[in-house]
């Protein structure tokens, strides 16, 4: 009796494996050369999925080299993905980054790699919604060898005579999912005066769903990088401005990044402004184990939108910080709805004894445990890194 039972468990066994096996590995042979990735992993952000850099930044280098082997998906993975080059001197495909845009194929279902050689490009970009699967590779070494930069403001006149507004300074634009980028700079180099009208500049703007930003430095001074909307994730990332610098409605983890603001005394504004309108909505910007250093007085957050999310876990806070810590953009209804933590940071700039009262400066473990890793934007369905 054992022994049959045994004998029959196996079968079943063996027939479920072939059962799942079959199937799949009948159809990868046909759909090796078309099929969509539902994820990003680490070949999409380098060149070559078999010469491995392990280059990691100074400060957090613990638990990153323990943490992380950098898994390659392999050939198959690998195959059919598309390298462009851009170098200005004209040794490439392209000579600017928006030409290597436009040699995408629209709707493609492969990745394709933009190398962007070192240089600055000074141009405006704009990756359309058509055309997902898009990495731009810098230098991962250096992201400030390679910088693509530009200078719209919001009160600029566009060919119409009306006013850009802020949405549309962005010197990058990318509306389309699964991008990826890094070892690049996005600059805006307006710089915002305190009182001045229109000055309003993005370097990054975001609008796509499940995109990945790694070694990455966005350079702006007010409204820096507009994360407009969908699931990101930004990853060593250096991201500077002076008000309101990182702002919009995304679901958004910020890890192990630099924040750095440059405001001068008075300006009233903030690092973070999350745009949020529901309870329900999934949407917040969590940042874990950044350094948060620069110039101020700043705000950590304010709210733009009633149900504005804004969570620092771990953070190194310097001394920088308005010693209220959060805003309700002069609409003390939203007090009562805006969700503003700070769970274990340490600095001179995290001392939580003169914040706002309404703020949640003490959340517990179990309250901050969503927002402090891939969880908190479903990253197990989109993200293998
Ligand atoms: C990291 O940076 C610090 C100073 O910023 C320096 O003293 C240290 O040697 C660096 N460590 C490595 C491994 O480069
Ligand atoms: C990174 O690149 C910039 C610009 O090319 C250069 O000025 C800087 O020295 C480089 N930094 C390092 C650490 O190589
Ligand atoms: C925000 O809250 C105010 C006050 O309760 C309300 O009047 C307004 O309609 C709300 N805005 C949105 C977009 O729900």
């Amino acid at each position: 009796m054992a022994k049959l039972g045994k004998c029959s468990v196996f079968v079943v066994v063996a027939a479920v494996v072939l059962m799942l096996v079959g199937p799949c590995s009948a159809a990868a042979g046909e759909e090796m050369q078309t099929f969509d990735r539902k994820f990003i992993s680490w070949d999409d952000a380098r060149l070559d999925a078999y010469s491995h850099s392990f280059d990691f930044d100074n400060g957090t280098e613990q638990q990153q080299q323990q943490g992380e082997a950098r898994p390659s998906y392999g050939e198959e993975y690998y195959r059919g993905s598309r390298v462009i080059v851009v170098d200005q001197n004209g040794g490439g495909d392209s000579v600017t980054v928006q030409g290597a845009v436009d040699l995408v194929p629209e709707f493609n279902t492969q990745r394709v790699k933009i190398h962007i050689l070192p240089g600055i490009y000074r141009e405006k970009v704009v990756v359309p919604v058509t055309k997902p699967y898009i990495s731009l590779i810098g230098d991962e070494g250096n992201m400030s060898n390679t910088v693509i930069t530009w200078h719209n403001r919001a009160s600029d006149l566009d060919s119409k005579g009306m006013e850009l507004g802020t949405f549309s300074t962005a010197s990058v634009s990318v509306y389309s999912d699964f991008f990826c980028a890094t070892g690049i700079t996005f600059e805006n180099t307006v710089v915002a005066v305190p009182g001045d009208y229109g000055n309003q500049a993005v370097a990054l703007r975001i609008s796509g769903d499940k995109a990945f930003f790694y070694k990455v430095k966005i350079i702006g001074s007010q409204d820096t990088l507009l994360d407009d909307a969908g699931s990101h994730y930004y990853y060593q990332c250096h991201i500077l401005g002076s008000i309101d610098f990182i702002f919009g409605r995304g679901r958004t983890l910020f890890r192990d990044c630099v924040v750095e603001s440059r405001a001068k005394h008075g300006h009233g504004g903030a690092i973070a402004a999350h745009h949020r309108d529901a309870a329900e909505e999934d949407s917040g910007f969590s940042f874990v184990g950044c350094l948060i250093k620069g110039t101020g007085k700043i705000l950590l957050g304010r709210a733009w939108g009633n149900y504005s999310r804004v969570i620092y876990s771990y953070c190194n806070i310097q001394d920088m910080i308005t010693p209220e810590g959060w805003g309700d953009f002069n609409q003390p209804s939203r007090r009562q709805t805006a969700v503003f933590g700070e769970y274990r940071c340490m600095g001179r700039g995290a001392d939580t004894s003169r914040r706002v009262p309404w703020s949640k400066t003490r959340l517990n473990f179990q309250q901050v445990k969503p927002f402090l890793d891939l969880r908190f934007i479903d990253g197990h369905q989109w993200l293998r890194l």
